[in-house]
């Protein structure tokens, strides 16, 4: 009996390990040359952070862990990111005009404003309804971008630069 439940047990064991492995190679995500916890692509680590908070509050949890708010330079950068979210709600990115109205800058001083590298906002957007100074993604009909108000309460996603 004791040797039966350990066989059941050590089969359920390496067949749902077998699943986890398979689902990670599904989606593509790996941790790569990345601390543990944070996910490789393209230069960069990655962790979604689930807890919502304000924009500052997100930006300054990932200033605590090392990175910044991710900033999306591609249409790459902007489905890995959607894809690690894993769910329909919007998250906070590193876009944001606080310093000045219109001049949009990336927390991980990265080029929005002088080269628009890249950009995604949803269609009519930025519109600065009422006033709206910080920049979630997956938001509304097309997911993309939205500038909306910074204390919102998202989720969002840190982003750490590897050291070159
Ligand atoms: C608008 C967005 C705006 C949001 C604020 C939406 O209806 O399309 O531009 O940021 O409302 O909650
Ligand atoms: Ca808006």
């Amino acid at each position: 009996m004791a040797i039966f439940t350990l066989s059941a047990f050590v089969v359920v064991t390496v067949l749902s390990s077998m699943t986890l492995v398979s689902q990670g190679a599904e989606i593509g995500l790996c941790q790569g040359p990345c601390p543990e916890g944070w996910i490789y692509k393209n230069g960069r680590c990655f962790q979604h952070i689930a807890d919502k908070k304000t924009w500052l509050d997100a930006e300054i949890h990932c200033v605590s862990l090392g990175g910044n708010l991710a900033s999306e330079h591609s249409e790459d950068d902007h489905e890995f990111l959607k894809k690690l979210n894993n769910n329909d709600d919007p998250f906070w990115i590193g876009l944001s005009d606080i310093h000045k109205e219109g001049t949009w800058l990336w927390s991980d001083g990265t080029s929005a404003s002088s080269e628009w590298d890249f950009l995604k906002w949803n269609p009519g957007e930025p519109n600065n309804s009422g006033e709206e100074n910080c920049v979630h993604t997956n938001y509304g009909g097309q997911k993309d971008w939205n500038d909306t108000g910074c204390n919102g309460m998202f989720q969002s996603i840190c982003a750490l630069r590897l050291n070159e």
